[in-house]
């Protein structure tokens, strides 16, 4: 099949009590070790490309690459999907180049002004049969050249988000419920330490979710800044002559009880990034005299395919929905 917008998947996830996973896609190999897991495990899936991913790659080398996958896995439902879009500018050049799904995050702007902006993208995108995420409430974390402190960042107000989805039109709305992004998404303080020593997280605000779905019925939601941060991937970066001291991310348990609920879409790249790093840290580690980017790429597209099948079947719960 074509690539496909986001509503019919959202609508199963829905109703399903499950959530297809965004993945950030930059190379080949990432777009490969996402897509064959999909594929294997009868998963839809979102590919979505950041700014910097555009800057790094070229739209049309990741819009290529991503049609080669649609090509070998013509059963899979796949949205290409721009995250974090700025501006209308944005927007419109990846919707006029074939994605199928933008996000307008004006969610740093006030309230008033992020409803402009976003019933603008709204507009050019349904005239083109595009669908479109917005964004309400501010995350902590690193994303592009953007660095939000705790202290800076805020819950999503959910007397708010009724007015907003309906006077923008948007299809699906992230909110801020405590997810952060980056792999450094809480500091020690922020943290409380179990019975082993292990620092636990601040939970995430499921009372703010809760209440925001109440005002949304039957609308889908998604959560940015959800990678888990799997420690042994952490544990190998600093093995293998890494530095990555605290880096700690959102427990999987509570992603997975917000698919069960509204939440549509999870955005997952950090681990992805971990995951290939450890792995080809590794591997240059133990083979110092290989050189061929074949051998260390190898492994790490394999480390991606292996994180994204244990998410979609231990955290998104979207396997065997296709
Ligand atoms: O939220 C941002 C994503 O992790 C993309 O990151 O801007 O470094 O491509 P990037
Ligand atoms: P992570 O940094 O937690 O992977 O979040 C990615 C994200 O939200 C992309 O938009
Ligand atoms: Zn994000």
């Amino acid at each position: 099949m074509p690539l496909v917008t986001t509503k019919e998947m959202f609508e199963k996830a829905y109703d399903g009590g499950y959530a297809v996973g965004a993945f950030n896609v930059n190379n080949m190999e990432i777009i490969q070790g996402i897509t064959d897991a999909a594929a294997e495990l009868k998963s839809p899936v979102i590919l979505q490309v950041s700014k910097g991913a555009r800057s790094y790659a070229n739209h049309t080398y990741l819009k290529k690459l991503v049609e080669a996958a649609v090509e070998e896995h013509p059963e899979v439902p796949i949205a290409l999907h721009l995250d974090h879009g700025a501006d209308f500018d944005i927007c419109k050049s990846c919707i006029d180049g074939g994605f199928t799904s933008v996000m307008i995050d004006a969610s740093s702007h006030p309230f008033d002004e992020n409803i402009e902006i976003t019933k603008k993208v709204v507009e050019y995108a349904h005239d083109h049969g595009v669908v479109v995420e917005a964004e309400l409430g501010t995350l902590a974390g690193v994303e592009d050249e953007v660095n939000v402190s705790a202290a800076d960042s805020s819950y999503t107000r959910p007397e708010e988000v009724e007015e907003f989805v309906s006077r923008t039109g948007c299809d699906s709305l992230a909110i801020a419920i405590g997810t952060s992004h980056g792999a450094f998404k809480f500091t020690a303080d922020q943290c409380t330490r179990n019975a082993d020593g292990i620092l636990v997280p601040p939970p995430l605000r499921f009372d703010v979710l809760e209440e925001c779905i109440k005002r949304l019925p039957g609308f889908p939601i998604v959560l940015h800044g959800s990678s888990s941060v799997p420690q042994e991937y952490v544990k190998m970066i600093n093995e293998f002559g890494g530095e990555m001291p605290d880096a700690i991310g959102i427990p999987e348990d509570q992603l997975r009880e917000a698919a069960k609920l509204a939440v549509c879409k999870i955005n997952i790249d950090s681990d992805i990034r971990l995951a290939m790093s450890a792995v080809i840290r590794q591997y240059l580690a133990q083979n110092p005299s290989h050189f061929d980017p074949r051998q260390y790429l190898k492994p790490a597209r394999e480390a991606v395919k292996d994180m994204v099948s244990h998410k979609i079947v231990d955290v998104l719960g979207s396997n065997d929905k296709i």
